[in-house]
């Protein structure tokens, strides 16, 4: 690792605060300008200097801890020359692999993840985030992240000032502001470089995934409108059948509205339809296959992550694919908006309100 000047001076500055207030250090820049290099040095100073030190990581995208999809973190046990070396021991799933369409899930979990690092005994915390920080969804994040977090420090990494209408707000806040330029040994990734390397991700992480069963009576099913209305009795999904010409597997009504689950594939024209005049929407079985899903537990952190094969509506249960986990903690499984193999492989990824 190449420590530039800046970095070291800026280390040195929050270290010498460090005993009057823990230190929340939250570390901001574009893709490939050394965040996480940056934050992997910083923490390992203040681990050095006798703070009990933890980093959590916001990039759900290109993370260094935990498999992508979830910001991750956890306590330094030493010292380190890669984020990858801090042990995964919090996470909080997302379910995407871009912040976009998910600032709120982004934004509340890195501020769940830093007060878990700060319950399991952290007395700085480093945060390292994702590189986006244009457009309004990259200044929404990273200006609601700052708000919720209250860091002691904002570290802004930048080529030619691209940060400008962030820095402007955070020097008018009570945070203390490190500019610094973007690592000079910084390499760029190609696009298809990010995307290997989740897979390599997701693919480690699955690699002693095992078939696992979830009743669907014992679990709520987030992020869906799947199992959140008044199931319907035999008799009514029977005359659902026919009215829809395709067998109708399992039924729901939300108020006037009626969810119908289908074997088959209805075309775009029957998935959403009427039935006595109200509406009625078919989503097809298939619908939930190699969804990527949070098991998480009754604080809302991740139990683990698990794949979705299908959902079993005569027997109630949810069939997945999880690595070895404590199933008895699972409460709630929530559905993320990626399909995805238990290789890493990518097969799509669903809009925030497809499901
Ligand atoms: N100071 C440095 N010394 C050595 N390699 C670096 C340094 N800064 C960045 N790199 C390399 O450049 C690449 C991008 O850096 P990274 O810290 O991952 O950026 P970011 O987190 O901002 O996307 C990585 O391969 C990293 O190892
Ligand atoms: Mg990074």
């Amino acid at each position: 690792m190449h420590i530039p000047a800046d970095w070291h001076e800026t280390t040195e500055r929050i270290l010498g605060r460090a005993s009057e207030r823990p230190p929340t250090v939250m570390v901001v820049g574009a893709p490939d300008v050394g965040k996480s290099t940056f934050c992997a040095y910083l923490a390992s100073r203040l681990h050095q200097a006798g703070l009990a030190t933890a980093v959590a990581d916001a990039d759900i995208g290109q993370s260094s801890i935990g498999p992508p999809a979830a910001i991750s973190g956890g306590l330094l046990s030493g010292p380190i020359a890669s984020l990858a070396e801090v042990p995964d021991a919090v996470g909080y799933f997302v379910g995407a692999i871009s912040p976009v369409g998910h600032l709120l899930a982004c934004t509340v979990g890195t501020a769940r993840v830093v007060q878990r690092l700060r319950a399991l005994g952290a007395k700085a915390v480093v945060v390292d985030t994702s590189g986006l920080v244009h457009g309004s969804a990259g200044r929404a994040l990273k200006e609601y992240k700052a708000d919720l977090l209250q860091p002691t420090d904002t570290v802004v990494l930048q080529r030619r000032e691209e940060l400008a209408h962030l820095v402007r707000g955070w020097e008018r806040s009570a945070s203390r502001v490190h500019l610094l330029n973007a690592s000079p040994a910084a390499v760029a990734r190609l696009p298809g470089q990010r995307r290997s390397y989740r897979a390599q991700r997701f693919a480690a992480y699955f690699a002693t995934a095992q078939p696992i069963s979830l009743s669907l009576d014992r679990v709520y099913l987030r992020n869906t409108w799947l199992h959140g209305g008044k199931a319907l009795a035999p008799d009514r999904l029977q005359a659902l059948s026919e009215h829809v010409q395709m067998p109708v597997l399992y039924g729901e009504q939300h108020g006037e509205q009626t969810l119908a689950v289908v074997e088959g594939w209805p075309t775009a024209s029957q998935r959403r339809t009427t039935l006595d005049g109200a509406p009625l929407t078919l989503w097809s079985s298939h619908r939930f296959s190699r969804l990527l899903c949070g098991l998480l537990d009754d604080q809302g952190f991740l139990v683990s992550m698990a794949i979705l094969h299908h959902v079993d509506f005569t027997a109630g249960k949810l069939r997945l694919l999880a690595p070895p986990a404590d199933l008895s903690r699972v409460r709630t499984v929530y559905l993320g908006r990626l399909l995805l193999q238990p290789n890493g492989t990518e097969l799509a990824v669903l809009q925030p309100g497809d499901l």
